[in-house]
């Protein structure tokens, strides 16, 4: 028997949509986690994804994109398989998720593709305006853009890679002028649409970044009722 509406409020209501962007070694996947585990503790229901790479489709794109002795490509064909794997986590995990009333946490979204291949490898915002209208891309309820100097994030990241004895990655490997665009149009993004972004400063330790993470997403939870069940459950 289904239960009642009166009995499960929760269900008839959308979960949130909020998004982690910033450079390389901003530490937002770090505070994506950090934000899971006080929503489990929490009792309040979500999933954590990421782009590229949130399904199995998606990691295989992921692989393609991030191989770092890859085969050339032209940064339209770039911008197309970014979008593959996009439509693909939108279908296949944040929509489903969100009818259900179960919060979203997506790791990179459509403002790393403005901010990339568009302020940065100079594809035009208007094909990339284009193509997000025409595939329907959800717009974030949130958006947390984890804001530090160039110089310092990608000192974090080459300090992460050489702990974890990886290469660097094929954007880590850009000049510093590619990353300061990268950067800029994230500020600018924030500046122009400030109802949907909160700029978060994150040069600083992981667990004052944190505290502002909770302080700024607070109300967000609070709008939509928890289910009765626990279903913090992560991927990626
Ligand atoms: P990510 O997995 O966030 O790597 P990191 O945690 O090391 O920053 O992102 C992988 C790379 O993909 C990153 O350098 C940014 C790039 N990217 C784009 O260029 N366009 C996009 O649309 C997305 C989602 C990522």
């Amino acid at each position: 028997m289904n239960p009642s509406p009166a009995v499960f409020p929760a269900r008839s209501r959308r979960g949130k949509f909020v998004t982690f962007e910033g450079i390389e070694g901003s530490g937002k996947s770090l505070q994506l986690r950090l934000l899971g585990e006080q929503l489990t503790r929490s009792r309040i229901p979500f999933i954590a994804t990421r782009e590229p790479g949130g399904t199995p489709f998606g990691r295989e794109v992921r692989a393609i994109l991030l191989a770092e002795k890859g085969p050339g490509r032209v940064p339209e064909a770039e911008l197309l398989l970014y979008l593959a794997d996009r439509i693909q986590d939108l279908k296949e995990v944040v929509e489903p998720a969100l009818r259900d009333g179960i919060h979203v946490l997506c790791d990179r979204y459509q403002d790393a593709t403005r901010a990339y291949q568009g302020a940065a490898r100079g594809i035009s915002p208007s094909l990339l305006q284009v193509l997000a209208q025409s595939l329907q891309l959800r717009r974030p309820d949130l958006t947390l853009v984890f804001d530090l100097p160039v110089e310092v994030g990608l000192e974090r990241a080459r300090r992460r890679n050489s702990e974890e004895n990886s290469s660097q990655g094929r954007f880590e490997a850009e000049c510093l002028a590619f990353h300061r665009r990268v950067r800029r149009a994230y500020r600018r993004f924030a500046a122009e649409e400030p109802d949907r972004f909160r700029l978060i400063p994150a040069d600083a330790p992981p667990e004052k970044v944190h505290d502002r993470v909770w302080r700024v997403t607070r109300t967000l939870w609070e709008a939509v009722p928890a289910r009765p069940a626990v279903r913090g459950r992560s991927r990626g």
